[in-house]
């Protein structure tokens, strides 16, 4: 799995590195294929200006390399964002924060031009929701906001010991039937003490590199 991971980060580094120019901020997601994503980059670092990432883990690894790290509010536009996903589907839609990074993921990938989504095979699955859906919470709406969880037909388990980098807490949300992963995730969103849901839909990955035992697949 590893190898795979290795290569569609190799595929999206190829992707990229032609259109990288002098001032061109990459945004950069987390986990193991966001990191062999980073350390691929870190051979270009002289043809961009930096990144934006999504997180202290990733932010530490760019700069490890010497890659400059941007604070968000200081760029003005980002050609793309990679990252990983915890599932996938067919339609590009995804489950994200296994790593607790949701939040900053999902701001980082609202503001590129392009989300370029990189997984291993296992990833790809018919329906969305085996994989526990990570809801970031604010810390004291969390008994409200898992009572609200099981009226929506899931079962919320507190991530023990998990505080993400905004200073909140991580609800994962078993047995939760995805049908419409759109309206789903706006429903969440809507309940007060949310900070943000692991569903990735109304704005989905752009292109999904697959690595798979043929090669790397893309779907878009
Ligand atoms: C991080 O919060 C997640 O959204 C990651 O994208 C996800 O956990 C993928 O991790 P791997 O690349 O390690 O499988």
């Amino acid at each position: 799995q590893d190898e795979l991971k290795q290569a569609v980060a190799q595929t999206a580094l190829e992707q990229i590195v032609d259109q990288l120019e002098e001032d061109s901020i990459v945004g950069v997601g987390t986990g193991s294929t966001a990191n062999y994503f980073i350390d691929a980059l870190a051979a270009y670092k002289d043809r961009f200006d930096g990144a934006v990432a999504s997180s202290q883990a990733s932010a530490e690894r760019l700069k490890g390399h010497g890659i400059p790290v941007y604070d968000l509010n200081v760029v003005s536009e980002i050609k793309w964002y990679i990252d990983g996903a915890d599932e996938a589907n067919e339609h590009l839609h995804l489950i994200k924060g296994g790593g607790a990074a949701l939040t900053r993921e999902k701001i980082v990938a609202a503001v590129a031009e392009q989300f370029i989504c990189i997984a291993d095979e296992s990833k790809l699955v018919g329906k969305l929701g085996a994989f526990p859906l990570p809801v970031e919470v604010i810390p004291m709406a969390r008994s409200y906001v898992a009572r609200e969880l099981v009226k929506l037909g899931g079962d919320p388990v507190y991530r023990d010991g998990t505080v993400t980098d905004n200073g909140n807490i991580i609800l994962d949300v078993w047995n939760l039937d995805i049908g419409s992963a759109v309206q789903l995730e706006e429903a969440i969103n809507q309940i007060v003490g949310v900070v943000t849901n692991g569903l990735f839909a109304r704005r989905p990955a752009d292109i999904l590199l697959l690595g798979t035992q043929e090669g790397v697949k893309t779907l878009k």
